[in-house]
C-alpha cells in the first residue's frame, strides 16, 4: 500500500526510544524526510538517519524553539507527531490520588499537554500552508484514569479534548487533527529500572519484574503481552498519510482489549 508519504516532511517529538523511535523508523521507511527532537539523541535514533533537534519540549520556550529550528532547515512541514509525554510517579499516589505538590501536576502538565500545544501553536502555520496532519500520543489512562498517576491521566484527557478541539478549529484549513492512544507498550516507561512502572513497583512495595510480568492480564489485556511500539507506529502513520483524509478528529486505541467499554 502506497501511503503517499514519500518526501513528505515530518517531525517527531519524544523520538529517541520507544514509541517515537518506532514513529520515526516507519517514517522513514515511506520514505519521508524526519527531524527527530528528544532531550538526548541515542545510537538507535541515529542509525535511522533522520535529522536530531535537542530540545526540551516540557519548558515555555523549547517547542517554539524546536519548531523555528525544523522550519529553518525547510519550510515544509507535512505531519507533526506529538509524543513526547510520560513523567515521574508521585511518592505515596496509590495511598492518595492528590499526592504529589502542584509542581508534579505542573510539570507532567507541561511535558503531556504543554508540549502538544505549544508545538502545534508554532507549527501551524506550516501545516496550514502543507495542509497536513497533527497526531497526538495520548493513553488509555485518560479513559480509565485510575490506570495511572492521577496528574498523567487527567493531561492525557485534556491532551483528548485538546485533540478533538483542535481538528475542529483548523479541519476547514486542511489539517487533520487525531489521536492514538496505545495500552501498556513494550518501552523504556514499563522496562527500565529507572521508568515509570518501576516507579509504581516501588510505590506498591513490590518487585518490578513480578509487576511487568503481571501487567497484560491485571490490566486486562487479552493477547496477554504488551504491545510492540511498532504496532503503534503503524498506526500514527496511517492517521498521517493523505490517503486518509476523513480521518478528523478522531482518535484510534490500540489497547488489546484493555479499556473494557464500547
Ligand atoms: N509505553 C506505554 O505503555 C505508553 C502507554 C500509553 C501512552 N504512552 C505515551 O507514549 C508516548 C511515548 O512513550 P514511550 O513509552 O515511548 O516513552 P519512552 O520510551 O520513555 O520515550 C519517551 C521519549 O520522550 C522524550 N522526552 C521525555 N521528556 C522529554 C522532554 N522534556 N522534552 C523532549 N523530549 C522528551 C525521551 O527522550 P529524552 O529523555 O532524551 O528527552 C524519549 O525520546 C508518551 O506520550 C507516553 O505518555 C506510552
Amino acid at each position: 500500500m502506497d501511503l503517499q508519504l514519500e518526501g513528505k516532511r515530518v517531525l517527531v517529538t519524544g523520538a529517541s526510544k520507544g514509541i517515537g523511535l518506532a514513529v520515526v523508523r516507519a517514517f522513514v521507511a515511506e520514505g519521508a524526510s524526519v527531524v527527530a527532537a528528544a532531550r538526548r539523541n541515542t545510537a538507535e535514533l541515529k542509525e535511522t538517519g533522520a535529522h536530531f533537534i535537542p530540545a526540551d519540549l516540557s519548558t515555555p520556550d523549547g517547542p517554539r524553539e524546536l519548531v523555528e529550528a525544523t522550519l529553518a532547515l525547510d519550510p515544509r512541514l507535512d505531519a507533526l507527531v506529538n509524543n513526547a509525554g510520560g513523567g515521574d510517579v508521585p511518592d505515596g499516589m496509590f495511598e492518595d490520588p492528590l499526592s504529589g505538590d502542584d509542581d508534579t501536576w505542573t510539570n507532567v502538565f507541561a511535558l503531556n499537554l504543554g508540549s502538544a500545544v505549544r508545538t502545534t501553536r508554532a507549527a501551524l502555520p506550516a501545516l496550514i500552508e502543507a495542509k497536513g496532519a497533527v497526531v497526538n500520543i495520548s493513553s488509555t489512562s485518560a479513559r480509565d484514569p485510575h490506570t495511572a498517576p492521577l496528574p498523567y491521566s487527567s493531561a492525557k484527557a485534556a491532551l483528548n479534548a485538546f485533540t478533538r478541539g483542535l481538528a475542529e478549529a483548523v479541519g476547514r484549513a486542511g489539517v487533520r487533527v487525531n489521536a492514538v492512544t496505545p495500552g501498556g507498550t513494550r518501552t523504556n516507561i514499563m522496562l527500565s529500572p529507572d521508568g515509570y512502572l518501576a516507579g509504581v513497583a516501588a510505590n506498591m512495595g513490590i518487585e518490578h519484574s513480578a509487576l511487568l510480568a503481571a501487567l497484560p492480564d491485571q490490566s486486562g489485556m487479552l493477547t496477554g503481552s504488551l504491545i510492540d511500539p511498532d504496532e503503534i507506529a503503524r498506526a500514527v502513520v496511517l492517521l498521517a498519510s493523505p490517503t486518509m483524509p476523513s480521518a478528523v478528529g478522531s482518535n484510534w486505541t490500540v489497547h488489546a482489549g484493555s479499556v473494557k467499554s464500547a
